[in-house]
């Protein structure tokens, strides 16, 4: 019988946990065993002894946890330490950011594990269920604007009473994917104006069908890429979207950047100066600090006073939600061990639509060609 591993994640400040209660229950039902390590859901309000309840085992022993496991089910990427302690052939499914990661992926290949990344699972209609990148960018989005408005010393909505008016806040969202639009859907339910920016002309109906203004920039090139994702535009579109963006942040009280380019670092479209030219006592919230920032200031998930504007990298903001980020994400964990097993066992199909994507490695291998790319060219340097 398949033994499912669920770890205590190691990152600073990851507090989600990659199955629940009630996934544990769904999973024991499929016919696979579960061990789970002591604490795993501790801070995303899951006790040890629900877990119990639920039919899995706690194992006494992380490391052994690990070796033992066939399967191991992660939020984040594992340790260095922890992807070695995996046994030959086993199988490992999480977010496992790639890119960010070389020397996991090695070691990943060389015990030979099937690591299968959730960011590279296809964003098509099979696969919904297991988009765990939408399910916690939607939380991102949501709390991202919940943090400006309780930074700002202002509120979102207008305001009249026999006392005065008050002005409603203006919020600019760049980037109008999954996290973009619940944060222009939030701030608007808040009261807010909200402007938006994208460079896939499909986002311009998404933005104003939420009562938001989208802001346009002309371009000679559709920034739509690959899948529907955006594509790395070159630096003079760049240049002429930062221009205009400076002239909409000069009067914007918050900001939230949400632009991300798969597999690359995330696109500069806030400068030093832009920010220098932001109101006294605006803020602007970065989803992009995990891959370097869309403001020049951002630094990591450190907040930045720079002048009177506040810069508030913002890494991992469904980790501060941790019980209802876990539990989205368990059930898309949850789906894609369903398409791995059958009858309680792996039967893991590398030609499957979803899975050929999603698989990172196989067969001592790097199967994803862009992070064998970049283990090739550090090899080399
Ligand atoms: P993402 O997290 O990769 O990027 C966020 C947003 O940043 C994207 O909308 C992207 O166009 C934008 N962006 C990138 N560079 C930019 C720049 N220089 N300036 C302004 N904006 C920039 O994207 P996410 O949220 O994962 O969505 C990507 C696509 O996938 C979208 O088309 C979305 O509609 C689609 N999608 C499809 C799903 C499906 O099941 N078919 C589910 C979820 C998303």
């Amino acid at each position: 019988m398949t033994t499912i591993f669920v770890p205590r994640e190691h990152a600073p400040g990851e507090r989600r946990v990659a199955a629940t209660p009630d996934s544990v229950g769904r999973l024991l039902k499929a016919g696979l065993t579960v061990s789970v390590e002591p604490a795993a859901g501790a801070e995303a309000g899951f006790a040890d002894d629900a877990y119990r309840e639920a039919g899995a085992d706690l194992v006494t022993d992380a490391a052994e946890g690990w070796a033992a496991a066939d399967l191991v089910a992660v939020v984040g990427p594992p340790a260095l330490e922890h992807a070695t302690q995996l046994r030959e052939g086993a199988a490992l499914v999480g977010l496992l950011a790639p890119h960010r990661h070389l020397d996991v992926v090695r070691a990943l290949a060389e015990r030979k594990v099937t690591a299968l990344a959730l960011e590279l699972v296809p964003r098509i209609s099979r696969a919904q269920r297991m988009d765990a990148l939408s399910s916690q960018a939607n939380i991102a989005g949501y709390r991202a604007v919940i943090l400006a408005a309780h930074l700002l010393e202002k509120q979102f909505p207008l305001s009249m009473t026999a006392a005065g008016t008050i002005r409603p806040a203006t919020v600019v969202v760049l980037g109008a994917g999954v996290a973009g639009l619940q944060a222009i859907a939030t701030a608007r339910r808040l009261g807010a104006v909200v402007r938006a920016n994208d460079i896939r002309e499909a986002a311009k109906g998404e933005v104003e069908s939420l009562g938001a203004d989208f802001i346009s920039i002309e371009a000679d090139e559709a920034g739509e890429g690959a899948g529907g994702y955006a594509k790395e535009v070159g630096e003079d579109f760049l240049t002429r979207q930062r221009r205009i963006l400076g002239e909409h942040l000069a009067q914007a009280h918050a900001v939230i950047t949400t632009a991300f380019v798969p597999g690359r670092p995330a696109p500069t479209l806030v400068t030093r100066e832009m920010v220098e030219e932001m109101p006294p006592r605006s803020v602007l919230i970065d989803l992009a600090a995990a891959e370097g920032g869309n403001c020049a200031l951002t630094d990591g998930a450190r907040t930045v006073e720079h002048g009177q504007v506040r810069v508030v990298g913002a890494p991992n903001l469904p980790a501060t939600m941790p019980g209802e980020a876990s539990t989205l994400y368990a059930r898309n964990i949850l789906e894609l061990v369903s398409l791995l097993t059958a009858d309680g066992e792996l039967r893991i199909d590398a030609e499957d639509e979803v899975v050929a994507p999603a698989l990172l490695t196989r067969d001592g291998e790097v199967a994803h060609a862009p992070t064998a790319e970049l283990l090739d060219k550090e090899a080399t340097r």
